[in-house]
């Protein structure tokens, strides 16, 4: 089979290596387009690709209706709205994700980033502690957890929401549960935010949800821009001194926001929460066994358009 690899934010060396072993080990064959341009050299590099791995990559209808021989889409990561999941469904590809393979690095980024701002960008301004301070984390899945037990390594008290989980899990992964977003706002020093985008959580974190943070409160977003509604978050911003936004996922207004709000907005420049060496072998090595067990044995486990 053909598989194609397009990242257009490129695996360290050592996972595209490993992919590619792994792919060619089983008799595929692989191509590679990295570092692409426009989205039209995605459309045209999978005219003939049986397979597609992929990270933020856009696999839109135009892609999909350019890819006659796809059979199956894996996203080496978690997150998956990058992915038109109705068209692949229509055009009978199977599209999968590799949860909690890059996790990890995604949860240490959101405890730098909470350290990046309380230490005043790194700069000799008198900056504060973690420890003491109350974590909220807003969906307690794969990487939520992860930040839970590393900040409460640091002295932070954490607490968590997540519909999906009962008490006792959220107890168990180190938390205590709370039940409405509006009481987990109300009480956290930081807030770290995990949910994915959906039609049901787009824009759902705006003006009246930062309003109820304490006073001098952290936002922090390793998640995906499309969640905060950013004229709410700019209003919040401007009307409380006190409250700070940093983030892996780049707003659409940042340079408004930097320009009125300086040192209490940061964005790092790419998302980076899993440009580790460690998650891009993880994510991309389970990408690459999963398209080879499909194409072999045709398991499913991690298809999410189902
Ligand atoms: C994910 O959903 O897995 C993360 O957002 C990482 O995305 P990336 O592979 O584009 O860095």
């Amino acid at each position: 089979m053909k598989i194609l690899l397009a990242t257009q934010k490129p695996f360290a060396a050592a996972a595209v290596k490993g992919i590619t072993d792994i792919l060619e080990a089983a008799g595929h064959e692989v191509v590679k387009l990295e570092k692409y341009a426009e989205q039209q050299d995605l459309v045209a590099a999978v005219a003939d690709a049986e397979a597609l791995i992929i990270r933020s990559d856009k696999v839109t209808a135009e892609v999909l209706d350019a890819a006659p021989k796809l059979k199956i889409v894996v996203r080496a990561g978690a997150g998956y709205d990058n992915v038109d999941l109705e068209a692949a469904t229509a055009h009978g590809v199977v599209v999968m994700n590799t949860p909690g393979q890059n996790s990890n690095a995604v949860a240490e980024l959101a405890l730098g980033l909470m350290i990046f701002m309380a230490r005043t960008h790194f700069t000799p301004a008198t900056g504060s502690e973690l420890q003491g301070k109350r974590l909220g984390v807003q969906a307690y899945g794969n990487v939520g957890r992860l930040v839970g037990q590393k900040a409460r390594a640091l002295g932070m008290e954490i607490s968590a929401l997540d519909p999906f989980l009962t008490d006792e899990q959220i107890v168990a992964g180190g938390a205590a549960p709370v039940h409405s977003v509006e009481e987990l706002y109300a009480n956290s020093d930081y807030l770290s935010i995990h949910i994915p985008a959906l039609p049901s959580t787009i824009k759902s974190i705006g003006y009246d949800l930062i309003m109820r943070m304490p006073k001098g409160a952290t936002l922090v977003n390793t998640a995906r821009k499309e969640v905060i509604d950013e004229e709410g978050l700019f209003r919040a911003l401007s009307e409380r001194e006190d409250l700070k936004y940093v983030t892996d996922v780049m707003p659409d207004n940042y340079d408004r926001l930097t320009k009125n709000f300086g040192y209490r907005v940061f964005a790092t420049p790419k998302k980076m929460g899993a440009q580790t060496s460690e998650a891009n072998v993880n994510a991309g090595l389970a990408a690459a066994r999963q398209i080879v067990d499909f194409f072999a044995t045709g398991n499913r486990k991690f298809q999410v358009n189902k």
